[in-house]
């Protein structure tokens, strides 16, 4: 098989890890390789949040109801959709730009893009700019061929979270590739581990939390099934 595609097959959500201590060195390129994943206009929605160590972890995995994988996790990933820092990263690229000598025209294309990117991301005080603009927007749709950016806060980080959940998918297979495991996890208390974090409810969403850790040998990991290809894909 493809050496690339190898830990793609590979992966499986493993519910039960091994005590071992992820070297320094596999945390970086793991989390190296996540930010590499494409995202919306290069904006990075997320932020993530590694918790190794003890205290907080046993914390952590308590509010992901104690689940086994939570529970015996070297690690657990916090992936969380961050719709405020968007103003920040245009203007870090902005800056990485101006230093790297890119020419004045398309730093000025960069500049312009983000100021349009920031109108028509802001949803602005109780979503009333996203009322005047998903107005606006159904208008031109009628004559014209155009998709509908996020405009409230709900449709933003619906939009983060795209970007979120692609780097969560790296994420676990570079640490498949590195002769780790992992597990996505859904099951957690959202609000009590936001709060643990120091999330905003404003601009942040937990999307998902990965265990990642190396399989117990006494873990029996079932057989994967999967929906016949023609159930989910249609060639047109
Ligand atoms: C968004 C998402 C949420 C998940 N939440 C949980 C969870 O809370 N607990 C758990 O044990 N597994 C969770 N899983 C793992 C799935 O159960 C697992 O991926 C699925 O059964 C397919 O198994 P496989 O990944 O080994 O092929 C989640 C997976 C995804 C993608």
């Amino acid at each position: 098989m493809n050496e690339i595609l190898k830990p793609l097959f590979h992966r499986r959500a493993v519910k039960a890890f091994e005590p071992v201590e992820i070297p320094q060195v596999l945390r970086e390129q793991i989390l190296d390789a996540a930010r590499r994943a494409p995202s919306s206009f290069n904006t990075q929605p997320y932020q993530f949040f590694w918790v190794e160590s003890s205290p907080r972890r046993a914390t952590a995995a308590k509010l992901c109801m104690g689940q086994m994988p939570a529970a015996t996790a070297s690690a657990l990933v916090v992936a969380v959709a961050d719709i405020g820092s968007l103003a920040a990263t245009s203007q870090a690229q902005l800056d990485w730009m101006r230093r790297s000598g890119f020419s004045h025209a398309k730093i000025r294309d960069y500049e312009r893009t983000a100021k349009i990117g920031r109108i028509l991301f802001m949803p602005g005080p109780f979503g009333i700019f996203g009322a005047v603009k998903w107005a606006i927007f159904r208008l031109l749709n009628l004559w014209k061929t155009m998709g509908m950016p996020p405009l409230f806060r709900p449709d933003l980080l619906k939009w983060a979270t795209k970007s979120t959940s692609l780097a969560c998918q790296n994420l676990m297979i570079a640490a498949e590739a590195l002769g780790l495991n992992t597990c996505p996890m859904e099951g957690f208390d959202g609000r009590r581990l936001s709060k643990f974090l120091g999330l905003s409810t404003r601009y942040h969403e937990i999307v998902m939390v990965i265990a990642i850790g190396k399989k117990s040998p006494a873990y029996a990991q079932p057989p994967q099934w999967r929906r016949p290809l023609e159930a989910t894909v249609t060639v047109l």
